[in-house]
């Protein structure tokens, strides 16, 4: 059954202190993505000033762009994801949190409209956009993300795909998920949730809605299973 955005904004409030580990069992390779999405966020950067993190969640990849960048904003509609990020980004950064700003909202709320175009450097964007529901408010996202960005500095986007061969995919993972631990409970909740509550696209889908919203230039740089990271130049 498909749930709404309440459910979802549910989901993010309940597992925020459990988000970390979570997250590691249910993507097999998060850490290694986050790596590589950062690097790519500052290895396209025009300058190293600002990056702008949508949807940071409970902050994993803040330490990072912290350490390659002057300052980042950090948007998220969550309260208690947010809540994790800021404790964490003073226990693992100290002083250096202090480069970071929080925003708690989404393109859509005052805060983050008031952000100058072309001010940022790069766009750091994982694991969101699946879970905005419909083709328009994703491209209205993106335009949003696209207007913050400098000329020739890139959107580096994580999603999780829809793909065409669905059961082959999901089978694998399955099959990683319990090599890694994670019990058939664990296993069947999350599968449920990807259907529930993710809004996915296939990747040439993703690609048509970064052309859309006026990227130039879309390279995708990475798959692990249905995972995938994009590169979009403005
Ligand atoms: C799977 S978590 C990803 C968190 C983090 N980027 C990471 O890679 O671990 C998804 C995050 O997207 C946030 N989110 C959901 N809808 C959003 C929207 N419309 N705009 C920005 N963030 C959103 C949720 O609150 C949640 O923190």
């Amino acid at each position: 059954m498909t749930q709404t955005p309440a459910d979802q904004a549910e989901l993010f409030r309940k597992m925020a202190a459990g988000y970390d580990a979570a997250i590691r069992v249910y993507q097999p390779s998060y850490d290694d993505m986050l790596h590589l999405s950062t690097d790519l966020a500052a290895a396209c950067a025009p300058g190293r000033t600002r990056c702008l993190d949508y949807g940071c969640g409970t902050g994993g990849a803040l330490a990072q762009l912290c350490a390659l960048f002057d300052e980042v904003v950090a948007v998220d509609p969550g309260r208690a994801m947010l809540d994790v990020a800021r404790a964490r980004a003073s226990q693992e950064q100290g002083d250096g949190a202090a480069r970071v700003r929080f925003v708690e909202g989404t393109t859509s709320s005052a805060e983050v409209a008031a952000l100058d175009d072309a001010s940022f450097d790069a766009a750091h964007c994982s694991m969101v956009l699946m879970f905005v529901e419909g083709d328009e408010a994703k491209l209205a996202t993106l335009r949003a993300l696209h207007r913050l960005l400098r000329p020739g500095a890139a959107l580096v986007q994580t999603e999780v795909l829809r793909d065409a061969d669905e059961d082959a995919t999901f089978e694998l993972w399955r099959a990683i998920m319990r090599r890694r631990g994670a019990t058939e409970e664990q296993i069947a909740t999350g599968e449920r949730q990807i259907h529930a509550l993710m809004h996915r696209r296939d990747a040439g889908e993703i690609r048509a809605l970064l052309a859309a919203a006026g990227f130039a230039h879309v390279t995708q740089a990475y798959q692990s299973l249905h995972t995938a990271i994009f590169v979009a130049r403005k």
